[in-house]
């Protein structure tokens, strides 16, 4: 993005991580913030340098008025936690259902948010059809090259002009950084990623194009493996615009720096390519405790000030805000409390830190 936000940034990042460590509990104000900011959303701290963004859990959003008033006042963007993916729909062959995300989408005009489509060709998440289908031999390649083709051809056509940044492809190299072995890669060879970028930038060609990942934050053999992949997509003509890092952290394992992610994130950007923290989180194994809680606003302020750092890093979206509603206790046995509110909504130690960034970013 601009230069001037880089180098605001860059002379206050070590203040900030001086006053991390004395940043106050949930529900007091926070002083670095000063006592106006204490009580602003985090869209509005922001401002126009970049998208504050979150999850959106459809149940919830339909179920839960606390919830819903929190997403339209405290975010610029959104992403649909689950109703975009292809599970749900097309659930049964040919019969597309997109009320669910088109709910979220008039929902998102009336709020003034932007939003992330998420996710086109993924390996989970399919729907049961075309993976028994697969599975029994009864989808060959040849068909399943079309079927993937008519996909992202219909769900992209269908949002065109109202999705900002599409995640084409999510996780599509694994931790040893080659291609994910997946149905794709086996059916129709690794020429399906240039495909799949070429047919969505057919549908919408004003949507930027993401490959999105987890453990690709900082630089390291996985983010260079996507490096190379990038550098050979944009070699072949390829419409690949952005790379999202989904940034699932766990205060059990530590974090990398600021300063490794806006490295990493500099040189996508360098290729021409737009750059986005797409699903934060900061996991811990439960109990949380305050110590674990301090850890955690660590967690997403090296996310939050590495997207800063970055030059074209436009968007910031946390996977999910409250702990009432989070994947995480149901995918990591023992591990909870992730996000940036309780489960009663109130601030936890994290959310008081991207209050103080955004507000010392400003300037
Ligand atoms: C998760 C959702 O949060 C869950 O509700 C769902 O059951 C499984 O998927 N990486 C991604 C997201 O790209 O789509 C995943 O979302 C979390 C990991």
């Amino acid at each position: 993005m601009k230069v001037s936000r880089v180098a605001a940034v860059a002379g206050l990042l070590a203040s900030v991580l001086v006053t991390a460590s004395l940043l106050p509990a949930a529900g007091s104000p926070a002083p670095a913030a000063g006592a106006n900011s204490a009580d602003r959303p985090l869209r509005a701290l922001a401002g126009r340098q970049l998208l504050i963004g979150t999850a959106v859990d459809y149940a919830a959003f339909t179920s839960d008025a606390t919830y819903r008033a929190r997403v339209g006042s405290e975010f610029s963007s959104i992403t649909a936690e689950n109703v975009m993916k292809w599970e749900v729909v097309e659930p049964e062959r040919g019969h597309l259902d997109f009320s669910a995300a088109d709910d979220l989408l008039a929902a998102a005009r009336r709020n003034g948010q932007h939003v992330r489509g998420h996710t086109l060709v993924w390996h989970n998440q399919l729907p049961a059809w075309l993976t028994q289908g697969v599975d029994s031999g009864e989808i060959d390649a040849a068909e399943l090259r079309g079927i993937l083709r008519q996909h992202i051809t219909d769900e992209v056509r269908h949002f065109r002009g109202r999705i900002y940044q599409w995640d084409v492809a999510n996780e599509v190299i694994d931790d040893n950084g080659q291609l994910r072995d997946t149905v794709w890669l086996r059916e129709l060879g690794p020429s399906y990623l240039a495909d799949v970028f070429r047919w969505a930038h057919q549908a919408d060609p004003k949507a930027k194009l993401f490959l999105n990942d987890y453990n690709v934050e900082g630089v390291n053999a996985k983010s260079d493996a996507y490096l190379a992949l990038v550098k050979s997509l944009l070699a072949q003509g390829v419409p690949v615009q952005g790379f999202g890092a989904q940034g699932h952290f766990g205060v059990q394992f530590g974090f990398t720096t600021a300063s490794d992610v806006a490295a990493n994130f500099a040189r996508f950007e360098a290729l021409g390519l737009e750059t986005a923290v797409t699903e934060a989180d900061v996991r811990m194994i439960m109990p949380a405790d305050t110590v674990k809680l301090q850890a955690q606003a660590q967690g997403y302020s090296v996310l939050l000030q590495g997207c800063l750092l970055a030059r074209r890093c436009n968007s910031f979206t946390v996977w999910g805000f409250t702990d009432r509603y989070s994947w995480v206790p149901g995918f990591f046995d023992g591990e909870g409390a992730a996000n940036l509110l309780d489960e009663n909504f109130a601030a936890k130690p994290a959310y008081s830190e991207l209050q103080a960034i955004l507000t010392l970013a400003r300037g």
